[in-house]
């Protein structure tokens, strides 16, 4: 059996954990943002589930609690609490939206229907700033989204600021350490949303800020080294950020004792298998296995459309590809997975939490079980962008850190119809023309995803004085935080000429270039 350990991520938490603050999620769809936020403050947090009980919070030790916002109402009948019991831990509290009508109205206040539901920017008065509102000018923008409001507070709570259509906007208790706010400090439409946070942090909870990536990274080579003692570990290597930066961390603790796989599946975007060649063999020496399976993920794909289908052979070959190498490797007891926080948060630590029915599930290029190795997952505690850093700490090359994610079946998803080595040919050109261009025009950092599709029809064109009959390409590039939802990036006019052109010109058999402005949801990233 393949045991997930989870003792492994309390463990590097350890010495982070004197400044612990715990995110209470009520389905807030910026539960994740706020944990960023709190971390770009040098503390460590974890989300937890809403109902987590005031005694296991208090085994946390932590130095302050977040209630999260959340689509319900507090007066609904079956709306996600928390234990009353909390706010008598003495331990400091900030209620954010949904987090501060739960807070108040358990503390003696009431909750109404806010005559008109908010959303969007809002002007902000505040009224005291002795400690939440330290630094803050007498008036500030503020990123309100809500459809209820405090309408009444008990005696004890103290006003700290107000909007023209939301008198209670902020308030602190006057005997317990419990602040709430309505609006979101943890988007940047709210400017002054970190200095709150920093307030909070610093002069409520006396934190000192002592959370540093460079401080996990050796704290978890060292736990690394003590758990896989004499023993060896195997990392699939994809291209990607996160495996990447698991096997560099790995190759810190353990050296030789890492071997590395990569399963070259011929769906790998350009160029993309000679990098990490180039990164792990040339400048980590890490026993690198390249698996040259091109032939045997075609010839599974052959005559394959569907989309569903295409994922689960890719699955099914990646698995037995994996399975033959790391046979071969033998002594090994350990496999390393580049398992990140949203992930871990999305696929289990709250199962029934009411953010859970937004989970995505993207398994291919996962492994089973049977396999039987026991895992390690060192980024577990991690967001992407702390993994980025960390990659770039560790001596990785920028054009893999900053690369943009991509699927584990690979090119397959963005070739529609039949997967062909053809086919794929063009695709990859197309696409190493697109991201070429972003990243000439210094997008490539601020877009989240950019690639292109190819399409399964063909339309009439001109070139020269002939007609044409061939493919369409789709350009794909999307701005997102967290890959859940997702908008078009508004790409400059001259940089998609600048693409179309390219392709048209130096692609051989594409004739048109498209550029999709579809948001998620409706529609999805990939195509497929
Ligand atoms: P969608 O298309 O669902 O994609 O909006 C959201 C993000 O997930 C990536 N993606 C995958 N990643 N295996 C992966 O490892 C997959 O099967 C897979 N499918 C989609 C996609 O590229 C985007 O970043």
């Amino acid at each position: 059996m393949t045991k997930r350990d989870m003792s492994h991520s309390g463990k590097t938490s350890s010495r982070a954990a004197d400044e612990r603050v715990l995110i209470l999620d009520f389905g807030s769809q910026y539960a994740q943002l706020i944990a960023r936020r709190v971390r770009e403050q040098h503390v460590y947090c974890e989300i937890v589930r809403h109902d987590i009980t005031a005694e296991q919070v208090r085994r946390h030790h932590p130095a302050g609690l977040i209630l999260s916002g959340g689509p319900s109402s507090v007066y609904d009948a079956n709306a996600p609490r928390c234990d009353a019991e909390m706010f008598r831990l003495g331990i400091p509290v900030l209620g954010i939206c949904y987090g501060m009508q739960l807070a108040c109205e358990i503390l003696g206040g009431k909750v109404e229907s806010a005559p008109a539901r908010e959303y969007g920017r809002a002007h902000c008065t505040i009224t005291d700033t002795t400690d939440l509102f330290a630094g803050i000018p007498g008036e500030m923008d503020v990123w309100m989204s809500h459809g209820d409001q405090v309408a009444r507070v008990h005696d004890d709570f103290v006003p700290l600021a107000r909007t023209r259509t939301c008198p209670i906007t902020a308030v602190r208790h006057r005997r317990m350490p419990v602040y709430c706010i309505q609006f979101h400090p943890e988007v940047t439409h709210t400017p002054l949303g970190g200095t709150i946070l920093h307030n909070f942090l610093t002069l409520i909870c006396g934190c000192a800020g002592k959370w540093r990536l460079g401080e996990f990274a050796q704290e978890t080579i060292g736990l690394l080294r003590e758990r896989v003692g004499a023993g060896r570990v195997i990392c699939g290597l994809s291209g990607g950020v996160d495996s990447s930066v698991t096997a560099a961390l790995l190759y810190q603790a353990l050296g030789s004792r890492l071997s590395c796989i990569l399963v070259d599946n011929g769906l790998l975007r350009k160029d993309e298998e000679a990098s990490v060649i180039s990164e792990f063999s040339n400048h980590f020496q890490t026993d690198l296995h390249v698996v040259k399976a091109e032939q045997r993920f075609l010839d599974a794909l052959r005559g394959i459309r569907d989309p569903q289908e295409k994922r689960k052979r890719i699955g099914h070959a990646f698995i037995d590809c994996f399975k033959e190498e790391a046979a071969k490797i033998g002594d090994a007891k350990f496999l390393a997975q580049g398992t990140l926080y949203p992930d871990v948060i999305e696929s289990g630590a709250a199962p029934d939490g009411p953010a859970a029915t937004i989970k995505l599930h993207h398994n291919v290029g996962g492994l089973p079980d049977e396999l039987g190795f026991e895992l390690i997952e060192p980024l577990r505690d991690l967001f992407k962008d702390e993994v980025r850093r960390l990659g770039s700490e560790l001596g990785l090359p920028d054009d893999l850190v900053w690369r943009h994610p991509f699927p584990g079946p690979g090119l397959a998803v963005r070739c529609l119809g039949e997967v062909t080595h053809e086919r794929l040919a063009v695709l990859r050109e197309a696409d190493a023309i697109c991201v070429a261009e972003i990243k000439a025009a210094g997008l490539y950092r601020q877009t989240s995803q950019a690639f292109a599709v190819l399409l399964p029809v063909q339309s009439v064109g001109v070139m020269g004085d002939a007609r044409t009959y061939e493919d369409a390409v789709a350009i794909r590039c999307v701005n997102t935080d967290d890959f859940m939802t997702a908008d078009w990036t508004r790409l400059p006019y001259e940089v998609l000429a600048q693409i179309s052109t390219r392709i048209i010109n130096e692609v051989k058999g594409v004739n048109r270039v498209c550029y999709d402005i579809s948001s998620k949801p409706p529609a999805t990233i990939e195509w497929e």
